[in-house]
């Protein structure tokens, strides 16, 4: 099934100029972006964002991180993009993610894993309406089956 996914790239792929490498990954599997921004969040918001880890004891530290630096926020959009974005990154703790991944290649600690994905269909859509809400910035040939 084809379904939209939300992406970001977190602000260490950044300082670790990772962001075009982890881009083309997820490209090269035939995952097509429809959105894309450059994002500077607030602490406030980067909370709403993670709000179903409210209460766990790193729920203030991912906010803070979050919201330190600007992130990209992207929808990529092809067959169970879903799931298959989430195995290209690799397990949210790069000791555990599987070789390979960018998690795994790239990822510092637990909280600097570099990029986030939708863990479900219904979590992609809330995020993808977080950040692109009406649809606003996503591409108009999603819609029309625009070909080049
Ligand atoms: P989570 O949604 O569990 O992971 P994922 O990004 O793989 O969906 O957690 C959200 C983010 O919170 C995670 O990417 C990094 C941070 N985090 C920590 O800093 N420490 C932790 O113990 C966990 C579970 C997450
Ligand atoms: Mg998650």
């Amino acid at each position: 099934m084809k379904e939209d996914t939300l992406i970001i790239i977190k602000p260490d792929a950044f300082s670790k100029e990772l962001v075009g490498r982890i881009i083309s990954e997820l490209e090269e599997v035939g995952l097509k972006i429809f959105g894309c921004r450059q994002v500077r969040l607030s602490k406030g918001e980067a909370k709403e964002f993670y709000r179903e880890h409210r209460g766990k004891e790193f729920y203030e530290a991912v906010s803070d991180f979050m919201s330190s630096n600007p992130i990209l926020v992207m929808v990529f959009s092809g067959e169970n993009a879903v799931s298959r974005a989430r195995k290209i990154m690799g397990g949210t703790d790069p000791r555990d993610a599987e070789e390979g991944t960018i998690r795994k290649r790239w990822a510092q600690d637990y909280r600097h894993n570099i990029i986030h994905g939708s863990d479900s269909l219904t979590s992609a859509k809330r995020e993808i309406k977080f950040f692109f809400p009406g649809g606003e910035g996503i591409y108009w040939w999603k819609k029309k089956e625009f070909k080049l």
